[in-house]
């Protein structure tokens, strides 16, 4: 059985970073989750198909095609045999990702993509609901938490890297909505499972997010063995 580490948290926690750097040093297969939603979020924008037509939204899913594949070490997010790395990550799908995430019939289609993907591999998935929907008993559960407030200086360093046109305030703003959507949606809303671990990257860096949480990992990964 394949040895599954599942790390949940909000926009900004830098949990994509620290799942890279994580997946790196133990030799994981990095999966990003987020960017399921992002490319059926980008493919309802391309198509001008609302957040509030299901109806339309379901007839699409099967022509949604969403591969995850790694090259040169990196993962790279194809939606219909194109790459869309770069484009499921501008503030025009930010703003509109967790409309399309909270809908039951995406969530129906994308969970059995990611449990799949952690049937053979010993894999880091990070995402919203992996330690409490997606792989409930995963070997190993990180619940990263930061302030809103931090969240959104990070992810405006980042956008401002990017050469993206945005205020902090914008960022902030887009933040808090999008958190509220995702913790108060009705399918798989993002909270901590009971038996998560959580770790709080607010006043903490990158490198020691990253050594705590190897800790818990390889502390898991001994026990496992000798069970
Ligand atoms: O992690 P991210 O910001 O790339 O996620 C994009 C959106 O998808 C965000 O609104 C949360 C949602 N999401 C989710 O609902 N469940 C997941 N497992 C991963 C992401």
């Amino acid at each position: 059985m394949s040895f599954v580490v599942a790390i949940d948290g909000p926009a900004g926690s830098g949990k994509g970073t620290v799942t890279k750097l994580l997946a790196e040093k133990l030799n994981l297969v990095n999966i990003d989750t987020g960017a399921m939603y992002r490319c059926v979020a980008l493919y309802c924008l391309d198509n001008n198909i609302e957040s509030t037509n299901i109806a339309n939204i379901k007839n699409n899913l099967d022509n949604i095609n969403i591969e995850l594949k790694r090259e040169n070490g990196k993962q790279q997010v194809y939606l219909n045999n194109k790459n869309v790395s770069e484009k499921i990550r501008t503030p025009e799908v930010d703003s509109v990702v967790a409309k399309y995430a909270a809908i039951k019939e995406v969530r129906d289609k994308v969970t059995p993509m990611q449990r799949k993907m952690g049937e053979k591999d010993d894999i880091i998935m990070e995402g919203r609901d992996i330690g409490t929907v997606v792989f409930p008993n995963a070997d190993v559960k990180i619940f990263l938490e930061c302030s809103i407030e931090e969240r959104a200086k990070r992810r405006y360093k980042q956008d401002i890297e990017k050469g993206i046109n945005v205020t902090y305030e914008e960022v902030l703003e887009s933040i808090i909505e999008r958190h509220k959507l995702e913790t108060q949606r009705e399918v798989a809303p993002f909270v901590k499972a009971d038996d998560a671990i959580l770790v709080d990257s607010t006043n903490m860096s990158i490198e020691e997010v990253v050594n705590e949480i190897e800790k818990i990992i390889i502390e898991k990964k001994n026990k496992k063995r000798i069970i």
